[in-house]
């Protein structure tokens, strides 16, 4: 669960993370794509989903009222509206999936999870959660990690597998993109998160003292305000693994910024050339 406010968060990291709309699909190979009218394509997955009639696939715009119903009942904390039209959109690197379910009856769809995401660069995360990581390193400022805003089931649907399917989803498009870690904040009183990321092989690296302040009236106790977050992680790639184009990359780091001024000076040239000229 993100945080508002300050940090490496959803609000802060959407104002400098400004990246080419991803393909949702990418890296999720074993889903069977669906096409009707919607953008966001319906997703089946094959098995076990089928028989409970489960479907995973993009947020879209028509879930909209049920995402923002699901978060304010699934978490203390009140998002705004960029927050749901961002996840809904999908840019700004962000990937967000909902698991719904039809009615048998009628064929209505119930949203019944959800999980939203983040590619950052390491240089955008905040430096404490990167030394926890154990990716604190320069060496690895311009490589990618995922960083998990929320995720929800509704309580009805729980403990059948819905949030480990959502997780897959993006644990599978991270490592595809090739990002070194997925990670995230829980709150410190949240113990089915907190079972939950550990059964999928994270690791309860750190607790930040009052990360947290929460004022919706729907944290456990109304006069408090201040909570303890873990920083859970799990490694996507192996420390030891900088790769030889990580390397190459961080070797032309400082020649990008050099490269970039020349295409500044050029491009300011090229203006003062068309200025002239005109
Ligand atoms: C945490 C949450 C997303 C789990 O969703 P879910 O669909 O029930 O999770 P799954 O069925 O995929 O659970 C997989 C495993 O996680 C662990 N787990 C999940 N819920 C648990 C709970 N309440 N107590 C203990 N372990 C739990 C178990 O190991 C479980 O496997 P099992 O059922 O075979 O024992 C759900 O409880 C929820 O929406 N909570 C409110 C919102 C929230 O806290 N989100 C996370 C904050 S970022």
């Amino acid at each position: 669960m993100t945080r508002r406010g300050a940090g490496p968060d959803f609000q802060t990291s959407f104002q400098s993370v400004l990246r080419p709309h991803d393909t949702a699909f990418e890296g999720v190979p074993e889903i069977q794509v669906h096409r009707p009218s919607d953008r966001a394509s319906h997703l089946v997955l094959p098995l076990s989903s089928l028989r409970d009639e489960v479907f995973y696939r993009p947020v879209c715009a028509g879930d909209y009222s049920a995402l923002k119903a699901a978060h304010l009942k699934a978490f203390p904390i009140d998002y705004d509206e960029a927050f749901y039209e961002r996840a809904i959109a999908q840019d700004s690197g962000i990937s967000s999936w909902a698991a719904v379910q039809k009615d048998r009856q009628s064929g209505q769809e119930e949203l019944i999870g959800f999980i939203t995401a983040q590619y950052l660069r390491l240089h955008e995360c905040d430096p404490t959660d990167r030394a926890a990581m154990g990716l604190g390193s320069t060496l690895v400022n311009g490589q990618e990690v995922v960083y998990i805003l929320t995720l929800g089931v509704a309580e009805a649907a729980r403990r059948r597998g819905t949030a480990g399917q959502l997780l897959r989803l993006v644990l599978a498009a991270a490592e595809a993109r090739g990002c070194r870690a997925c990670f995230l904040h829980v709150i410190c009183y949240n113990h089915a998160a907190i079972s939950f990321y550990l059964a999928h092989s994270f690791d309860q690296l750190a607790e930040l003292r009052d990360f947290y302040c929460i004022v919706s009236g729907r944290q456990p106790d109304p006069d408090r305000a201040q909570y303890n977050a873990y920083l859970c992680a799990r490694h996507l790639r192996e420390e030891g693994d900088l790769s030889a184009m990580a390397y190459i990359s961080s070797a032309l780091f400082p020649f990008r910024s050099l490269m970039d001024s020349w295409g500044q000076a050029s491009g300011q040239q090229l203006a003062g050339i068309v200025a002239a000229s005109s």
